[in-house]
């Protein structure tokens, strides 16, 4: 027989016989009380169907599992059983009501345990010293609201890069495919957040594509994490092409981490004059931090573990809720209609964005003018709320065998949040899967205004009602920073261009799992700069100018006219769409003649 058959079968008897000894003799089975109910499992094969299914397929199972046999069920998937939790009540039972048990996560192993540098990071440490210090850190040196406003130029800087992107691939025929730009955008911010300074493009697409080349892989390397000895000699390929990632990764981050320590240091010697625009790096609040139990500094490869956490939770997730927000935003034109006259009525009708001239200097939303409007944030949250960008929490563990809902959920049993299935409850929302921002909308009985003064708890502490962010202790730590990005993004893109749909495109809101739910048809959009309408009397003059600066329109007339509603009538139709389609000619439109008499903000046809 050949001996790399009977390697293969000695591995599987070996791999075979742990299970089941675990379950015939693991606490947990003696134990008066049950694991929550569901499906019949045989040890390594039923495991081997479940990896095979994708990621929707999965979740169906288990919505139709759900059905059977109710809000709790285990499974056998991996090591441990699973527990899948898909309740509001449930999930504020166990997070917040006893969160303090069940806010461990399980132990990293294979391809998470290096990712991790052992679980020297936030998301994957154990509950415990080192992941509170670690989590205080992230929270109070650089998620604070004073530090989140010294970001502020950097959000504006990144604004202009993203609209000069938008409207310099607006000629492409099929429309903007917009999540390359906003996931750009997010590289952009975040990076200059981790490191400090302003990369250059450059750099700024090293780190974003070894950072995403890692995350699109991930679900690939998830077999080598479940049976870490046996996936590695089984799937010796796979192993050593994420070993070959891991190293890109890291040759690309620990230049930036070393140089940005440099720089610190030459700055704290005087050797270099502190530049107006620093700002306090994520690098930096790193540097001096100490571990509790080992009581040591952090090593670079646990630093590079700690900025891509910083990286990915922060690109793939908010880049991601733009892109659902903003397709809605182009299905449900009456919303952004609403969201724009909400904008506009705050900070006044939109500026006319010039290609070239103005980019130093452009207006944007002051951000504390973002907090006076309610429909904006309304729109967020149903955006979040509808599409979370996570099906799911990270996993949880518990830090000792408890009772839920009349089962036992076991100390070595992962947790799993249903945290889209939590947001869609009919029980809790109407027509849960619609998307109607109004929902988020309080009524305010003695002023009478509809208003968010004290607007939505997300963090679920009260009850949960929805749980993008998750909720209890393991919450995402910058649900403030990621909402903010999110309004700020939103009302500037809303304020300066009108977003339409593609001709014959109804905008199709299938998704598609990759690191976060993505949408499986990117969205596509045409975008158009708001113009203002001018009541004008006299003869007018319509001109507009293409590149080159030849006159494409013209026409005179002599009446009383308001350039707004003029692209509705016929016989100027076509001209306005040709200017708006040729979006940025220079100047876009000029009246030449006629006097002014009124200005008011008004979107182009
Ligand atoms: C729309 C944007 C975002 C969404 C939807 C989101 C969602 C989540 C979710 C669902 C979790 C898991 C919670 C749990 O396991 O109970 C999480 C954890 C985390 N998120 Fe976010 N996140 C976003 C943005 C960000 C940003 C911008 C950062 C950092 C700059 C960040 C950093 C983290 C960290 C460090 C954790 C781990 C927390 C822990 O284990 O204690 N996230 N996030």
């Amino acid at each position: 027989m050949e001996t790399w058959f009977i390697i293969i079968i000695s591995l599987c008897i070996s791999a075979l016989i742990k299970p089941i000894c675990n379950l015939i003799l693991s606490p947990s089975h003696n134990h008066k009380k049950r694991l929550p109910p569901g499906p019949t499992t045989i040890p390594l094969i039923s495991n081997f169907l479940w990896l095979r299914k994708s990621f929707p397929e999965f979740e169906s199972t288990l919505r139709s599992l759900r059905s059977k046999h109710g809000p709790i069920i285990t499974l056998r998937v991996g090591r441990r059983p699973a527990i899948f939790i898909s309740t509001p009540t449930l999930a504020h039972q166990a997070l917040v009501q006893n969160g303090a048990v069940f806010s461990d996560r399980p132990k990293a192993l294979g391809t998470d345990k290096v990712l991790s540098s052992n679980q020297h990071n936030i998301s994957s440490a154990a509950y415990g010293p080192t992941w509170r210090l670690l989590r205080r850190n992230l929270t109070s040196e650089i998620l604070h609201p004073s530090r989140v406003k010294s970001y502020s130029a950097a959000r504006q800087w990144v604004l202009t890069i993203l609209f000069e992107r938008l409207v310099g691939s607006q000629s492409e025929a099929e429309g903007v495919r917009l999540v390359d730009h906003f996931q750009y955008a997010m590289f952009c911010l975040l990076v200059l957040m981790c490191f400090g300074d302003r990369l250059d493009e450059k750099q700024i697409r090293e780190v974003e594509r070894v950072t995403r080349q890692m995350v699109c892989s991930l679900r690939r390397f998830d077999v080598l994490s479940i049976w870490p000895r046996l996936g590695k000699i089984m799937f010796r390929n796979r192993w050593h092409e994420f070993l070959q990632l891991f190293q890109s990764l890291q040759d690309v981050l620990i230049p930036l981490i070393r140089s940005r320590m440099e720089a610190v240091k030459r700055r704290q010697h005087g050797q270099i004059e502190p530049d107006k625009e620093c700002v306090v790096a994520y690098v930096d609040t790193l540097v001096d931090l100490e571990l509790p139990d080992e009581k040591r500094k952090l090593n670079e490869q646990e630093m590079v573990s700690l900025c891509s956490e910083f990286l990915n939770a922060g690109t793939d997730t908010t880049s991601t809720a733009l892109q659902w927000i903003m397709a809605n935003l182009v299905k449900y034109p009456h919303v952004q209609t609403k969201l724009y006259e909400e904008i506009t009525s705050i900070v006044g009708p939109s500026p006319q964005f010039r290609e070239k001239n103005e980019k130093a200097n452009m207006v944007m939303i002051n951000e504390d003018d973002l907090q006076r409007m309610p429909y904006l944030k309304s729109v967020v949250l149903e955006g979040l709320r509808r599409h979370p960008p996570a099906h799911f929490l990270l996993p949880h563990m518990v830090t000792k065998d408890v009772e839920l809902e009349g089962y036992l959920v076991p100390k070595d049993a992962t947790i799993n949040f249903m945290a889209a299935d939590i947001g869609w409850d009919p029980k809790v929302w109407e027509e849960p899967m619609e998307f109607k921002p109004e929902r988020f909308l309080t009524h305010n009985t003695t002023s009478g205004d509809r208003g968010a003064a004290d607007f939505f708890d997300i963090t679920g502490s009260r009850e949960i009602k929805m749980m993008p962010f998750g909720a209890g202790r393991r919450i995402c730590p910058a649900a403030g920073l990621a909402i903010l990005h999110l309004e700020f993004f939103v009302a500037n893109l809303v304020w300066y261009f009108q977003w339409t749909a593609m001709k014959g495109d109804t905008i199709d809101l299938s998704e598609k799992e990759e690191f976060t739910t993505m949408m499986k048809y990117p969205l596509r959009a045409h975008i158009s700069p708001r113009v203002r309408s001018q009541n004008c009397e006299g003869s007018w003059r319509l001109k507009a100018r293409d590149r080159k600066g030849r006159a494409v329109v013209a026409g005179q007339r002599s009446e009383r006219w308001e350039i707004g509603t003029a692209a509705r009538r016929k016989r100027t139709l076509t001209a306005k769409v040709f200017v708006a389609n040729e979006a940025l000619m220079e100047p876009l439109v000029a009246i030449e003649g006629p006097r002014v008499v009124s200005t008011q903000a008004a979107s182009m046809v």
